[in-house]
């Protein structure tokens, strides 16, 4: 099959597109024959070897595909061969067939086309986890940081489907206009220098949960807007820094900061991602959640697509195909 490489450790441009063998479809498996992929943040950071996982190279990145099931593995019954689907991979998306375990799979109705279906998985499975990870509920005040972002635009619509008010943190116009789609209720720009007055001004008492895919100074700052007794969710670094704590201020404003991870979990407590699928699925069926794609490219122009988002010139998801 077709695929695009990682055969050193390093940036887009020393990806190769060639030849590779197709996966073996194991116990509990599915294949899937790709029709798009999602193109993601974390796919960066696994080519330049920064992920918390380093496969052995040469190998295929991509985690994020929507296809069709084309052969099951030994005990699958669901999803069946022919059917729609939508996948998490931890990497190998990016050929002509990948294989995934059954609870990364959401069954897609046909009506979806597969460039939708591709911008989903990740991004509604990292956002559903991080609400439900701050217990996050009807009336509270939540801030998502990089909120145009593709998991951020996901937690802005999941937020407003809890009934909470939503406080969106962008860094330009075009991004503030997607925020605003989604549903946010107020805007703060992530290029601010006074990041924690403009999030003060925003809520009289504070804000009740912060959603973090940025870390450094959007961690920083918005954490002096958090009220007592509320909640970050750590998500992820997309600024590069890993932020640091002192813990005495979590002590005497009683809050709680709680690490998210989608991709563990789907090892860890698989049943915890696949008994959303349906749900998420149902929402997006029926447009109370819609995958936002900035830019449909090429298969051939993964190279191109990952330069953009590198360049913070995406709001929502970059997909190859569909
Ligand atoms: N924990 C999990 O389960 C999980 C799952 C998926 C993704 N993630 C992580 O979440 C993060 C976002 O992923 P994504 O797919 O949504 O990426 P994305 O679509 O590229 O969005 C990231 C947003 O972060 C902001 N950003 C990017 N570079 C920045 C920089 N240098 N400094 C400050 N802000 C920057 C940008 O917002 P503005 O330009 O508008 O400020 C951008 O829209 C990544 O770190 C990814 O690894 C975690």
């Amino acid at each position: 099959m077709y695929a695009w490489k990682c055969v050193t450790w390093g940036d887009p441009r020393h990806l190769q597109l060639g030849r590779m063998p197709d996966p073996v479809c194991e116990a509990g498996q599915v294949e899937i024959t790709v029709k798009a992929c999602g193109v993601n943040f974390a796919d960066l950071l696994l080519i330049s070897g920064r992920y918390q996982l380093r496969p052995e190279l040469p190998f295929i990145p991509g985690m994020e595909v929507a296809g069709w099931v084309t052969a099951v593995g030994p005990g699958v019954t669901v999803p069946r061969v022919g059917e729609h689907v939508a996948a998490y991979v931890k990497y190998g998306g990016y050929a002509d067939k990948v294989v995934a375990p059954t609870a990364q799979v959401a069954v897609i109705p046909d009506s979806i086309s597969s460039a939708t279906a591709a911008a989903f998985p990740v991004s509604y499975g990292s956002a559903e986890l991080a609400l439900d990870r701050a217990h996050l509920s009807a009336g509270e005040v939540v801030v998502i940081g990089g909120a145009a972002g593709a998991v951020g635009s996901a937690c802005i619509e999941l937020a407003k489907q809890r009934g909470a008010t939503v406080i969106a943190c962008v860094g330009d116009d075009a991004k503030e206009q997607v925020a605003r789609a989604c549903g946010a209720d107020e805007i703060v720009s992530s290029r601010s220098r006074a990041l924690q007055q403009d999030l003060q001004a925003a809520t009289a008492d504070g804000v009740d949960v912060i959603i973090d895919p940025v870390g450094g100074s959007f961690f920083d700052e918005s954490l002096r807007a958090l009220r007592f007794g509320g909640r970050v969710v750590v998500l992820g670094f997309a600024s590069g820094k890993i932020p640091s704590l002192r813990l005495n201020q979590l002590l005497i404003r009683q809050q709680s900061v709680i690490g998210a991870s989608f991709g563990l979990t789907c090892i860890k407590d698989p049943a915890r991602i696949s008994d959303k699928w349906p749900e998420l699925v149902a929402m997006l069926e029926r447009g109370a959640i819609k995958p936002r794609i900035s830019k449909t490219l090429p298969f051939t122009d993964l190279p191109r697509a990952l330069n953009l988002l590198k360049e913070r010139k995406l709001a929502g998801r970059a997909v190859l195909g569909g």
